[in-house]
């Protein structure tokens, strides 16, 4: 019987759910939390018994990743592989895959020092907004209005210290509707097409922070944008965001690699978690 592993760093509903539906299949689900795991260099397939297909959950990408890649060194198979997460966690890789395989994306612009960053964002002209690489939730995504918005803005991120901080992914500020789209994606499929309509004052459109769902249509533009998207960053089990210029019409800004699909759940005809299921055992008996 196949068993499904699903690493957790903490159990939201999609974990639940998960867990649900490979017993439901008949399969046998290994719930397990990536925060226990240890590995060393003499390490062997068979210390782990973890199961015959890894779903990598994890929320924090650096964990996620490095976990992945220990599990694969052991030859382990894991969805999404790190090539695809090393991508996707990352906005400045994501967004020069999308260019190189000729998905329309927002024109974005990276600096490396502060002072470039500056002397970049003057050149561009306001508004425009700045994300962190790596980074979910919209959490320090900042549409920054003028030159003091920015200067606040690099100031506080040469504060933090880190070396990511330090990197600048500068964007211009798409003009769309207040809401935009994520269809997910597993292998050539896209089992849930959904807009994200912004909560009342807020600009960012993340169910996180209160965006309301409601299911898009699909049509033939929209699919091959996606399927290209969820190509260019290697395919597996994606999220792909989409925002609906008003003139250029849909532009690829993120892909996510550890897809949440409550809110899509609550308004798709498919049933999601079973997909990824059929996906995963799909994968583990290639
Ligand atoms: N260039 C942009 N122009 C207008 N709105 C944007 C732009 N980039 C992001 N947004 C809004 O901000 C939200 C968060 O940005 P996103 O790139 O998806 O970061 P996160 O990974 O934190 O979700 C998006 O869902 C969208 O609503
Ligand atoms: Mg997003």
């Amino acid at each position: 019987m196949v068993q499904v592993c699903v690493i957790y760093d903490k159990i939201r509903f999609e974990e639940r759910i998960l867990h649900n539906k490979i017993t439901e299949k008949g399969f046998t689900s290994n719930l397990v939390d990536g925060k226990s795991l240890v590995f060393n260099t003499n390490s062997e397939k068979v210390d782990f018994e973890l199961g015959d297909i890894i779903f990598q959950r994890e929320i924090s990408h650096y964990r996620g990743l490095y976990v992945t890649s220990c599990l694969e060194s052991l030859g382990f198979k894991v969805i999404n592989p790190f090539s695809v997460s090393e991508i996707c966690g990352n906005k400045l890789l994501t967004s020069l895959a999308l260019v190189k395989h000729h998905v329309p994306t927002p024109n974005t612009s990276f600096a490396f020092s502060s002072s470039s960053a500056l002397q970049l964002m003057d050149k561009l002209g306001y508004p425009l907004v700045v994300k962190p690489l790596v980074g979910s939730w919209g959490r320090g995504v900042y549409l920054i209005k003028d030159r003091s918005a920015a200067e606040i803005l690099i100031d506080s991120r040469e504060e933090i210290g880190s070396p990511l901080s330090r990197i600048y992914y500068i964007q211009e500020k798409i003009d769309r509707p207040p809401r935009d789209i994520r269809c997910i994606v597993i292998a050539e499929n896209i089992v849930a097409s959904i807009y994200r309509n912004a909560a009342e004052n807020e600009w960012l459109t993340n169910v996180a922070i209160g965006g309301t769902t409601e299911q898009v249509q699909m049509n033939p533009e929209l699919e091959e944008i996606t399927l290209r998207a969820a190509k260019a960053v290697g395919g597996g089990i994606l999220g792909i965001d989409l925002m609906e210029d008003t003139k250029r019409g849909y532009l690829v800004h993120e892909i996510n690699n550890t897809v949440e699909f409550r809110g899509a759940s609550m308004v798709s005809t498919q049933d999601i978690p079973a997909a990824m299921i059929d996906y995963l055992v799909h994968e583990c008996r290639k």
